[in-house]
């Protein structure tokens, strides 16, 4: 069968830490308006399955179709995992990421994702001939229309820049989580822009608490009726990233939405761009 195209949307709904909520979570959050779902083939921190269960729902109602969404999930390594693992930890890497990505599909009831994401390399330093061959697998399942697009996740400048290197092709897409003591990642995510890869931002509040009870954040919010983590939100978005939101409660993902709406100035941008970092 072809793949469908559906585009990258603008924001993605994650599914982290939800475990038994999270099939209710992942129907709520496309009726709320999410086009983009943010998953992973780690049931330590994921449910998987629940957010096949959620889609199922939606397509059931004739909400939306599976070309309606981008389904983003990730390879998991065995370090990153508990007991339930989606793979056979005998077996060599790159057969683990078949064998994930085959998974991957049966919990979402789809044949192909979106995205598919390195969920990090295998230590924090360096891309490893284990990271190489893991890329390679990945990109295996792409040529063979799996997933549409690939990325690397928990990723250092320093790394992304050695992958680039050992690989013809770079990721479509670097998900880190954003902390504006680092200047919101500003170093990656100029290497990102560079290299016309999408920086997707995840942890944009929970990393961030200070940000948005800051005054300069909390006097923009007042000026132009918005709230704290609308403007956060709206800022990354300025930044050039691709934001995820976490949220659990359905006035919080109309309000993360709305953010779309809510326009900074250059100065504003600058000025929160700089609060921390
Ligand atoms: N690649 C990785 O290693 C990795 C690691 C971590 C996370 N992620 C992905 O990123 C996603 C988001 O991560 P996160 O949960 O850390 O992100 P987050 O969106 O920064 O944090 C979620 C928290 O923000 C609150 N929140 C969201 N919208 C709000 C609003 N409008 N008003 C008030 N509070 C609001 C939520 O509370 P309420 O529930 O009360 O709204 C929740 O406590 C995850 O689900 C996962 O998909 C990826």
């Amino acid at each position: 069968m072809p793949i469908q195209i559906s585009s990258v949307p603008d924001f993605l709904y994650g599914t982290a830490w939800k475990e038994d909520r999270t099939a209710a979570l992942t129907e709520l959050a496309v009726r709320a308006g999410f086009r983009g779902i943010d998953t992973a083939n780690q049931r330590r921190h994921y449910f998987e399955a629940g957010v096949g269960q959620g889609l199922a729902a939606t397509y059931l109602d004739g909400l939306v179709t599976r070309a309606d969404l981008f389904l983003q999930t990730k390879f998991t390594y065995r370090r990153g995992q508990d007991h339930r693992l989606p793979y056979d930890a005998a077996v060599r890497v790159g057969v683990q990421v078949a064998q994930s990505m085959a998974s991957s599909l049966e919990h979402l009831g789809t044949d192909y994702v979106d995205s598919f994401v390195l969920h990090g390399p295998s230590s924090g330093y360096g891309w490893s001939d284990e990271d190489a061959e893991v890329w390679e697998a990945m990109r295996k399942e792409r040529d063979a229309g799996r997933t549409r697009m690939l990325g690397v996740s928990n990723v250092s400048l320093d790394q992304v820049e050695q992958m680039a290197t050992a690989h013809d092709e770079p990721p479509a897409f670097v998900q880190n989580r954003c902390f504006a003591r680092t200047g919101w990642d500003r170093e990656v995510r100029r290497f990102c822009r560079e290299r016309k890869i999408i920086y997707q931002g995840f942890s944009l509040l929970t990393a961030n608490l200070e940000v948005l009870q800051h005054t300069l954040v909390n006097g923009i919010a007042r000026r132009i009726n918005a709230t704290s983590v609308q403007i956060i939100f709206s800022f990354a978005r300025a930044l050039g990233m691709l934001p995820l939101t976490g949220t659990s409660n359905s006035e919080h993902m109309k309000q993360d939405l709305a953010s779309r709406e809510v326009q900074l100035s250059e100065d504003e941008v600058r000025a929160i761009e700089s609060l921390a970092g």
